[in-house]
């Protein structure tokens, strides 16, 4: 059995763009990494159709069913998006729609002490402009609440209008730097 201990959760359509560029650097991470393009696996939007107010899970069959697993398995997730009209991606928020099965099991369920195992995270986020990521980072803190992920750092790099995030080496090296400190906590533990 592979072990997958870290779960990179990309809403960038962009291949080889700033924020698959910053991903990439993530490779001093220890461990078995997994990748998943928010814009190209399979996996659909919440339809709110509540199965889950009755039933654990959630009743759409697709890549997400193996994803919910890893969420309670892995050590680290790394959020990476652009920032679109100041925000993550539509297809980072329409991902992050399938969490509300563990809100669910929580407020609605009344599963009191449902919880996933304790993760360390990192969010990536780029942007065009030198516009506030403030509104990004709050999205992206609600999303790491759901998943009981504790944010231990978080990398921006901005006007990739002008210098895109492969010129950025304040950003790469801080990419660098968290991904030997994820290492280091998950000795600790
Ligand atoms: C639809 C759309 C909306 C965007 N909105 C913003 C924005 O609000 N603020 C910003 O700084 N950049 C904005 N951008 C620019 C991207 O965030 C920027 O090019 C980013 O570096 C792309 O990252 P990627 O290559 O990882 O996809 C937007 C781009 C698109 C396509």
């Amino acid at each position: 059995m592979i072990y997958i201990k870290t779960l990179i959760i990309s809403g960038s359509p962009r291949k080889k763009g700033d924020s698959m560029t910053l991903i990439n650097e993530m490779i001093y991470l220890n461990g078995e990494v997994k990748i998943i393009e928010t814009y190209y696996d399979n996996i659909s939007p919440c339809l709110d159709c509540r199965y889950c107010w009755e039933n654990e899970g959630c009743s759409i069959d697709d890549e997400m069913q193996e994803i919910y697993k890893l969420l309670d398995e892995v050590d680290n997730i790394i959020l990476a998006s652009p920032l679109y009209f100041s925000e993550l991606s539509g297809e980072l928020l329409s991902f992050a729609s399938r969490l509300q099965t563990f809100f669910v099991a929580r407020c609605i369920r009344k599963e009191v002490d449902f919880e996933l195992k304790e993760k360390n995270g990192v969010l990536i986020l780029t942007g065009g402009g030198d516009g506030s990521p403030d509104d990004a980072i709050r999205r992206a803190n609600i999303i790491f609440r759901h998943i009981n992920v504790k944010p231990i750092g978080k990398v921006l790099s901005l006007n990739t209008n002008k210098k895109s995030a492969n010129q950025d080496a304040q950003a790469l090296n801080r990419v660098k730097e968290l991904a030997l400190n994820l290492n280091e906590l998950n000795k600790a533990n």
